[in-house]
């Protein structure tokens, strides 16, 4: 559902903000490849770096080096954690720590020098962990505080803010319980087009999602935006009866089971949804053994390749979409840059498709035929099951379009492609017996150079993400963002990037990483 406040910039403008001279290229870290940033390699370890006396620019570096050698790990302090690093401290004053935070230490838990780290960062893999590593608890320190004793050092309570694009909201969600029902909610709100009651539900869920430990008790909600009213009534409910008696009102609803049904199926939204249900229509044989009904080509696809479509992409096939757009793409235009964006840029590890960026540095006419070659390509090798190739309307376009599921207004085309399974990694894959390929959705969007920041930045999502960096141009820094540009309404110029640290900065955020954009 589109946000009221989100607007399209005047397209001249957009114009203006994307044809001048570009020096650099983009940054090249997700370039190369459109694989994911940061896999996670070892999955048996989850370390958390102690920020106490290493310092906060050190502590980032090296969280950053760690992921980027395939290591997992936490911005904050979970159950999940299986290592923790520190700096300068003993073992007892990580564990002091631990208590001034109320974090109970579990048995399992391993303290280590930041050596442990280094070394492993040398050698590529966790590597041995001995005694010089192992930080040592001095005797006598009891690991539950004497109650007369109990240190009542305040908390640093940082707030909490309402904007998603300030909160860091890793896939590591410690209140699904929660998320789950108020996503349920909020769907319904959605396919009644009732935005207001959406958007409730809807940054509730996601300022759940953000919050480094599980909510308890309903008086833990205090102070944390978007949890009051209608939210705190239903987080009080499943806190003490397990579940929402509304969230079940609504899985048992008829109209709500019909629409997620209709809709699960590609090219039917929700208009079409309510002409079949109010046609009587309850199930998916019964639409699709009925005469009278026509349908688009979209939809026909829909039906085609349902099982596959639903079945979701885990992020094997994910990769070897992948490699068939980079052998296809390179094929035609050697130096162009493809990123892999969506849910899987930001780190998730199964998704309803597969969306690709292209861009390319030398702006040739070559740039527009791109698309049309590799859908032609794709279809002489019968790869191609279904597309639908939406012309630019980049230049063309005169008049702010209105259509709210217009985004963008840059050359894409929404495709189901044929994945031979011989193609995917087959240790990784859940591929069926007997089935030699799998339909697999796949967006692909060629967007100019000039505006390849800002078109990363919109098609990396999550949509609540989006929605909320928008707002907060637009309310707080009176500036429009898009997925073309970036516009400062009282300095009247666009501000031009090419990295999306760049378009952070200009908004005077901090740089949320991807995988800290599953809001
Ligand atoms: N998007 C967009 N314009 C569109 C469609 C999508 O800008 N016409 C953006 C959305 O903001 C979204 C991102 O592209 O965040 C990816 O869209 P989509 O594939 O629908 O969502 P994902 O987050 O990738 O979720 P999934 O894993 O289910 O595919
Ligand atoms: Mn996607
Ligand atoms: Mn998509």
């Amino acid at each position: 559902m589109a946000e009221p406040q989100q607007q399209p910039l005047p397209m001249d403008l957009q114009q203006a903000a994307c044809s001048g001279p570009l020096k650099k290229r983009p940054r090249q870290t997700d370039a190369p490849v459109a694989s994911t940033p940061h896999n996670i390699k070892f999955q048996d370890l989850v370390l958390f770096i102690l920020e106490k006396k290493m310092g906060t620019t050190r502590r980032t570096f090296l969280m950053e080096l760690a992921r980027r050698k395939g290591f997992r790990v936490e911005n904050e302090l979970s159950d999940s954690v299986t290592h923790i690093v520190a700096e300068n401290n003993s073992g007892s004053d990580v564990l002091e720590w631990l208590q001034v935070q109320k974090i109970k230490a579990s048995s399992q838990l391993e303290l280590l020098d930041v050596s442990w780290l280094i070394e492993c960062m040398g050698a590529g893999k966790p590597v041995e962990m001995t005694g010089k590593h192992q930080l040592v608890v001095e005797r006598g320190f009891s690991a539950s505080p004497d109650p007369g004793h109990q240190m009542t050092l305040p908390l640093p309570v940082k707030k909490i803010s309402p904007y998603s694009c300030q909160r860091r909201t890793t896939l590591n969600n410690q209140n699904q319980i929660f998320t789950d029902a108020f996503e349920v909610l909020a769907e319904d709100c959605e396919f009644r087009e009732n935005e207001m009651s959406y958007l409730v539900f809807a940054r509730a869920a996601s300022v759940l999602k953000s919050l480094p430990f599980t909510i308890i008790s309903v008086k833990e909600t205090e102070g944390i935006p978007w949890l009051q009213g209608k939210a705190r009534c239903v987080i009080e409910e499943i806190i003490e009866d397990g579940e929402s008696s509304e969230v079940n009102a609504v899985l048992n609803n008829e109209r709500y089971k019909s629409f997620k049904l209709f809709t699960s199926i590609f090219g039917v939204g929700l208009k079409t949804s309510e002409k079949w249900f109010r046609m009587g229509f309850r199930t998916l044989s019964q639409i699709q053994s009925n005469k009278s009904l026509k349908f688009t080509h979209m939809q026909k696809a829909g039906f085609l390749y349902y099982e596959d479509l639903v079945s979701r992409v885990a992020r094997a096939e994910a990769e070897a979409v992948s490699l068939l757009v980079q052998e296809a793409v390179w094929a035609f235009l050697p130096d162009a840059i493809i990123t892999m964006t969506g849910g899987f840029r930001r780190g998730k590890n199964v998704g309803h498709d597969v969306d690709f960026l292209i861009t390319s540095p030398e702006s040739t006419e070559d740039e527009e035929q791109l698309l049309p070659k590799v859908i032609n390509l794709w279809e002489k090798e019968g790869l191609l099951l279904y597309c639908d190739l939406v012309e630019s309307t980049f230049e063309k376009f005169r008049i702010p379009s209105r259509n709210v599921d217009t985004l963008d207004h840059f050359q894409k085309c929404f495709l189901i492609l044929k994945l031979p399974y011989e193609r995917v990694d087959s240790a990784k894959s859940s591929q069926q017996e007997g089935k030699t390929w799998k339909a697999i959705r796949v967006d692909l969007v060629m967007c100019p150079y000039q505006c390849y920041a800002f078109a990363l930045l919109g098609w990396t999502g999550s949509r609540q993400f989006e929605r909320d960096i928008r707002r907060y141009a637009s309310h707080e820094r009176k500036m429009i963002l898009d997925n073309h540009a970036l516009y400062d309404k009282t300095e009247r110029m666009f501000l031009p990037a090419e990295s999306e640290e760049e378009i952070f900065a200009h908004l005077g955020l901090d740089y949320i990483e991807p995988w800290e954009r599953n809001a």
